[in-house]
């Protein structure tokens, strides 16, 4: 016999659809891609239970879980934007710059840092943007430039306060083996990605407590996963990854919600122009010992910078990464990690949960093809 009258059958059918229902109103109110996947996982769970339960437990499973989506969809509902302000570092170029823009056309009150005030990015931001929008000369290793871009920010906003700030200003330099790689490029990487960026977010915190507002800054995928040739930029890439986990839990006691975003595999200017290449190359070889110079060779060496042409191969629309960053800055309750970028989550994931030899097996495979992709002379001259 069946476990329930049709009575109760009817009443469960009829709860079920409402929650689903009110599930899919939700859904509608609050876009990006992590709220689909979830709804879809949902389904998901939901049609195999049906399948394969019987009806009654298939129901109230498939209840609870319209239950709990609903509850973790209501945290992703966006706050209105209400020409809330927002201060982006590094809007010459990239990340930064799309994101300025972005932000702008939503109605956002934009404040982008800027390498060069004087620059084609600033200029176009300026040609481009509404009167809500400013550009602030800011090098985020620059102490008395902090300082002017955040009298000028609290001048502007007064007493309508600060909402997010977000730490996207960086530099990658030359990827290369970390033996190579010249003290002075270790330090520039750290100065930008790392001090910057805590320097930037020390100064306008207090901003940001005022309006119980948001901290996002953007790491890499680089600073979670040990990628080969990434060892100057990866470790300061970690170190603003844990700085930015300590400070969450510290801050949660003001309200401010922090967020990284770890993407991987944008085309942007983060491999800087030909002659700027040029000069890290010439840096690495003026600073090699004739020991490490014999044993890895010219050859070796100069095919380094091919690896930026690796960066021809990535995505160049950048909506993923700016969709996340948005979701970070206006979602009720932001998420503490987004992986935006083709395969940045597997790496994730790879790094996360496999033994470090399964790991580092993958990791060298995937170098491998991308040297023969690059044809790179991938063997130190000692080898030969
Ligand atoms: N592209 C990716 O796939 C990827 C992956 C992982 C992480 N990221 C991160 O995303 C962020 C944005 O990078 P992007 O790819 O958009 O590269 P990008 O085009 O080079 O943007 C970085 C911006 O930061 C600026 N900048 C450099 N040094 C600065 C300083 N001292 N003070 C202020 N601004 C400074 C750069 O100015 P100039 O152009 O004038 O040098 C540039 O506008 C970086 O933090 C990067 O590490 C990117
Ligand atoms: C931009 O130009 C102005 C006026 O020429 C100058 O005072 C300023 O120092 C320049 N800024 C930068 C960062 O070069
Ligand atoms: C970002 O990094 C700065 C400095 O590294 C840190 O103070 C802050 O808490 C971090 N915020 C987030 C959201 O990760």
């Amino acid at each position: 016999m069946s476990p329930f009258s049709s009575e109760a059958a009817w009443l469960c059918l009829a709860v079920t659809a409402a929650l689903g229902g009110l599930v899919l109103c939700k859904l509608n109110k609050s876009p990006g891609p992590v709220g689909k996947k979830v709804a879809c996982l949902g389904g998901l769970w939901g049609g195999a239970c049906l399948l394969s339960l019987p009806l009654f437990w298939a129901l109230i499973l498939f209840s609870l879980s319209c239950v709990l989506l609903y509850i973790h969809l209501s945290g992703q509902e966006l706050l209105p934007v209400d020409q809330k302000a927002v201060l982006i570092t590094g809007g010459d170029t990239g990340i930064g710059h799309a994101l300025s823009k972005y932000l702008d056309q939503l109605g956002f009150t934009v404040f982008a840092g800027v390498l060069n005030e004087n620059g084609s990015g600033a200029e176009e931001l300026r040609r481009t943007c509404s009167k809500r929008f400013s550009v602030l000369q800011l090098d985020v290793t620059n102490s008395q430039q902090i300082k002017e871009a955040y009298s000028k920010v609290v001048q502007k906003v007064q007493n309508r306060g600060l909402w997010a700030v977000v730490n996207n200003a960086g530099i990658l330099g030359l990827p290369t083996d970390g033996e190579l790689i010249p003290m002075a490029h270790y330090k520039r990487c750290m100065d930008v990605n790392f001090f910057g960026a805590v320097e930037v977010t020390k100064a306008f915190l207090p901003l940001l407590r005022k309006s119980k507002g948001r901290l996002v800054n953007i790491s890499s995928i680089g600073g979670v996963v040990p990628l080969l040739k990434m060892a100057a930029y990866g470790s300061s890439k970690a170190a603003l990854a844990m700085f930015s986990a300590v400070m969450r839990q510290e801050l949660s006691k003001w309200e401010v919600k922090v967020s990284t975003i770890h993407p991987g595999g944008f085309k942007t200017n983060i491999v800087g122009t030909s002659e700027l290449q040029d000069k890290l190359e010439k840096d690495i070889l003026d600073h090699l010992t004739p020991d490490v110079q014999e044993d890895y060779g010219q050859e070796y060496i100069l095919a380094q910078k091919k690896f930026f042409n690796l960066i021809n191969y990535q995505s160049s629309d950048l909506s993923p990464v700016l969709q996340d960053i948005r979701h970070a800055i206006s979602a009720k309750s932001p998420f503490t990690f987004y992986t935006p970028g083709p395969g940045a989550y597997l790496w994730f994931c790879l790094v996360s949960f496999s033994p470090t030899g399964i790991f580092d097996y993958f990791n060298k495979k995937i170098h491998s093809f991308h040297n023969g992709m690059l044809r790179i002379c991938t063997v130190p001259h000692w080898k030969n």
